[in-house]
Order: structure tokens, then C-alpha cells, then sequence
């Protein structure tokens, strides 16, 4: 039977040799586990899902079917890079669906966070099953649950309160069973980068800071349109490449750029210029549950203010959020 609590013999992956271990463990195990069947991963680029993919790959090759849902919520480059590296680079049974329509209509006009949130949830399912329906001799459905996702639901469970729908895969529709290979569910989070390492993914895809299921949804504010939704994606492109270049990039836990749907009058080029403003948030936490704000050096944010409002269109202001968790949650929706 298959048991839910980490054991206490488990020895914490902090070491290259540790994690070689431990892969070539998982491997044995998910090999007994499926025999000659079909796995299925919907891989969103994430680090968890993204070392359970790489950890597939070297245990059943082709057996693994990836499919990237593009919900046209991703950050700029983030489809492109898992097509590079699990598509490319790792030559996966890798399904890419560009469902950015279909999200984008069903969210037009909608503006209430926990709406926007479930349409984004239930949607994903839906374009996941319809994938899952059109393969044969599919029996498993590999999922990168880490182990404090199931912290949290046991917490769930005992009736504790969670502020926000958070999602992520789940509840799949009746007529898909499936039996789940969960390789890394065990694993904390800095485990799961050491094994992901180890499998040899990019640094940068496994220290990765974290990103919501819901996406950039959750951070154009509002109802979100097309125009706003990829000035925030052009505004957050910036913020990314500058903290990279500041080394601030794994210093701060969590950075990105929120744009709400308000305009306010500016200038540009003699003429008057409505645009929206950028909202830099950047924290740090140990478990999100509270955060604190990163004093980013003045130069860096003049530098980030002037690239966004001369390089994005429909952008003519930038502020900074200097509120600390409590009382303003990490993302604004
Ligand atoms: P909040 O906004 O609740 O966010 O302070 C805490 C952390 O959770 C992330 N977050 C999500 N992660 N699915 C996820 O996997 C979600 O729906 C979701 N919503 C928020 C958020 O980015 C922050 O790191």
C-alpha cells in the first residue's frame, strides 16, 4: 500500500552522490511500477514537473508522453524553453498544445480573482483530458507532488482555511483513470533541485523561482486583454533579465511585475501618453506563508524604470509594492 508520510529513515538529499542514489532508486521503482505502459506528464516547465519529466526520461524513455499546455499565461520564453530542452535536448514524447485562445476567451470580461482562477483551473483539465483521450495504452499519470503539497492537504483536510484556490493538476474527469507515478512526492523542494541537477537539467530551469499554475493570469489585474497581457509579459522579460544581470536573481525568492487595469495620463514624444503602470514586487520567504520585501538598490530600479517605459508599449509608469506579507499576499490576485 502505497503511504503518504515521508519515512523517517529517509536520509535529506543534500549531496550530487545522494541524488545519484536516489535516481537510480526512483528508476527501479517506476520501471516495476509501469512495465511497458504509457505514462502520462503534463509538464508545465516548472521544477517539479520538470525533474519528474527528466527522471522519466532516463527510467522508461518514449513510454513518457510530456504534454505542455500553453495557456498563453506563460512568461516570455518559457513555452520555447521547455520545447528546447525536453523536446530537443532530451528528445521526449513531447505533445505541445497552444491553447492560448481558448483561455484568453473564456477570461475576456471576466475580472474576479477566484473566477479568473477557476476558469484558468477547469480549463487546464480540459485541454489536459483532451489531450489524455486522444492516446492509446495510457495507464499511469506522473504528477511532480512534492511533499509539501501533501503537508497541505493533510492541513486542508483538518479543515484549515487556504486564502486562495491554488491549482495545479488534479481532479481529471471520471473517465480517466489513471494509476499515479509520483517519484518525488518525498522530496522538499531544495531535494528536488539537487536531484534535478544531478539529472542534468539547466541551472536555471531547476533554481527557478517559483510561478503560479494560474500564470501571468493572476498578474494582469483584472479583466485581462491581450494588449495589457503582453505588456506585462514584455514588462516581467525586463525585470528577469535586469535582476540577472544585478546577481539579484537567486537572492530574491520571488520577483515579477503586475499591471492592473488603470490608466494614468503621461508624455511621450511632446504628445500625451495613457498607459498603465508596471508594479515590480520582489520577496523573500522560507514558505510564502509570510514575506518580507528586498531593498532593491535605487540604480537598478531607475534602470528598470526607464528600459520598461521606453521599451514597453502601453507602459508609462513604475512602482515598486513595499508591502510585506501579511498584510498583501505575494501575488495581487
Ligand atoms: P500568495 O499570493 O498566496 O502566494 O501569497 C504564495 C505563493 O504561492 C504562489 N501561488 C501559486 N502557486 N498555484 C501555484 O502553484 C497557484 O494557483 C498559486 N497562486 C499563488 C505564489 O506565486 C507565491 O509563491
Amino acid at each position: 500500500m502505497q503511504t503518504n508520510i515521508r519515512p523517517e529513515s529517509m536520509e535529506r538529499i543534500t549531496t550530487k552522490a545522494l541524488a545519484d542514489a536516489f535516481i537510480e532508486q526512483e528508476i527501479a521503482k517506476v520501471r516495476a511500477q509501469v512495465g511497458d505502459k504509457k505514462v502520462l506528464l503534463a509538464l508545465s516547465g516548472g521544477v517539479d514537473s520538470s525533474v519528474v519529466a527528466a527522471l522519466l526520461i532516463k527510467a522508461i524513455g518514449k513510454q513518457l508522453v510530456c504534454v505542455h499546455v500553453n495557456h498563453g499565461l506563460m512568461r516570455k520564453g518559457e513555452s520555447e524553453a521547455v520545447i528546447d530542452i525536453f523536446g530537443k535536448s532530451l528528445d521526449a514524447n513531447l505533445v505541445y498544445v497552444d491553447a492560448t485562445d481558448r483561455f484568453l476567451d473564456l477570461l475576456a470580461g471576466v475580472s474576479d480573482p477566484e473566477k479568473k482562477r477557476k476558469i484558468i483551473g477547469k480549463e487546464f483539465i480540459e485541454v489536459f483530458a483532451d489531450e489524455a483521450r486522444k492516446l492509446d495504452g495510457v495507464e499511469f499519470l506522473a504528477q511532480g507532488t512534492i511533499y509539501p503539497d501533501i503537508l497541505e492537504s493533510i492541513k486542508q483536510a483538518e479543515g484549515k482555511k487556504a486564502v486562495k484556490s491554488h491549482h495545479n493538476v488534479g481532479g481529471l474527469p471520471e473517465d480517466l483513470k489513471f494509476e499515479l507515478v509520483e517519484p518525488v512526492k518525498f522530496l522538499f523542494k531544495d531535494e528536488v533541485r539537487v536531484v534535478g541537477e544531478a539529472l542534468g537539467l539547466p541551472h536555471a530551469m531547476v533554481y527557478r523561482q517559483p510561478f503560479p499554475g494560474p500564470g501571468l493570469g493572476v498578474r494582469c489585474l483584472g479583466a485581462i486583454t491581450r494588449d495589457r497581457l503582453n505588456a506585462l509579459r514584455e514588462a516581467d522579460a525586463i525585470l528577469r533579465e535586469e535582476f540577472e544581470i544585478a546577481g539579484l536573481s537567486e537572492k530574491v525568492w520571488q520577483y515579477f511585475i503586475a499591471v492592473p487595469d488603470i490608466k494614468s495620463v503621461g508624455v511621450k514624444d511632446e504628445s500625451r501618453y495613457e498607459g498603465w503602470p508596471a508594479i515590480i514586487r520582489a520577496v523573500n520567504t522560507k514558505d510564502a506563508m509570510t514575506a518580507t520585501i528586498e531593498e532593491i538598490p535605487y540604480p537598478i530600479l531607475h534602470k528598470i524604470t526607464q528600459r520598461i517605459t521606453s521599451e514597453v508599449a502601453g507602459i508609462n509608469r513604475v512602482l515598486m509594492d513595499l508591502t510585506p506579507k501579511p498584510v498583501g499576499t505575494i501575488e495581487w490576485e
